[in-house]
């Protein structure tokens, strides 16, 4: 069954059309991996999905739901939660109280007077902490946020959409600016939660999530230029021309070395 389903999404910033038609399909628990050179509307596409811009044209549905117009709020409310291509986690809180806005927004002390009054810190902290568990984190709950590595800012960021409990978890570069070795860590929780929630993921460097994902769709230019199981996309002539195409992604480009 199709979890979210667009149609002829378009977004225009003056004359330049950044998103192009796309016309996308993500299954209910599949991974699905978006790729394409840099400035190739990957994030402006993230953008439309998750409510942070207006489509010029076109439009999104969500679990059957025409969500074009609701607010992220909202989609967050449906289950779509996305991560962002650059780290953003609170730096001047301990790591456990960093989820806390998330932890008490996804639950009913946020929507009860009585229940928010009631409910002791301790509770709080322990659903912090059961989160952080999910991640790996659970070790540095006490410690504050700023002296956790990239790649574990990384993860919290990550214990912060699962704490929304999504339906559909949108993840742009989880990989950007990380270690070999924080890699590793991350595409380690993602195959944890693979099949049980459904995962779009942006990756530049096309080799990171080629084992990971059950299909690729290539973006260039706005469009989608090819989708498909990832082995048989990696093998079209039109995605090695367009990576091919951008000097700074040669290092990147699909090979026969990256499968
Ligand atoms: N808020 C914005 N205002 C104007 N142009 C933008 C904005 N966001 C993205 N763009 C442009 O849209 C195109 C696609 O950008 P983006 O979606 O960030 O690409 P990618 O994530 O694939 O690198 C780029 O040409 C970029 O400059
Ligand atoms: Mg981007």
């Amino acid at each position: 069954m199709e979890l979210l389903v667009t149609e002829g999404l378009t977004k225009r910033f003056g004359g330049l059309v950044a998103v192009n038609e796309v016309n996308l399909r993500i299954k209910e628990n599949e991974a699905l991996g978006i790729i394409g050179p840099n400035g190739s509307g990957k994030t402006t596409l993230f953008n439309l999905l998750s409510g942070f811009f207006a489509p010029t044209k076109g439009r999104v549905v969500f679990r059957g739901k025409d969500v074009t117009r609701l607010s992220p709020e909202e989609r967050v409310k449906m289950g779509m939660v996305r991560t962002f291509q650059l780290v953003s986690v609170f730096n001047s809180l301990k790591v456990w109280e960093s989820l806390v806005p998330c932890i008490v927004w996804n639950s009913d002390i946020y929507h009860s007077l009585w229940k928010f009054m009631t409910t002791a810190v301790e509770e709080v902290r322990d659903n912090s902490i059961e989160a952080l568990k999910l991640v790996g984190l659970k070790d540095y709950a006490d410690s504050m946020t700023a002296e956790l590595s990239y790649g574990d800012k990384r993860l919290l960021e990550i214990a912060f959409a699962l704490a929304f409990q999504p339906k559909l978890l949108l993840l742009d570069e989880p990989f950007s600016g990380l270690s070999d070795v924080e890699i590793g860590k991350v595409l380690a929780l993602l195959r944890s939660l693979k099949g049980k929630t459904t995962i779009g993921i942006i990756e530049h460097k096309i080799s990171m999530i080629v084992d990971f994902v059950d299909r690729l769709c290539v973006m260039n230019e706005g469009r989608i230029i090819c989708e498909g199981k990832p082995q048989e996309v990696l093998a079209d002539p039109l995605v090695n021309e367009c990576y091919w195409g951008k000097e700074e992604v040669v290092e990147e480009a699909p090979s026969s070395s990256a499968l």
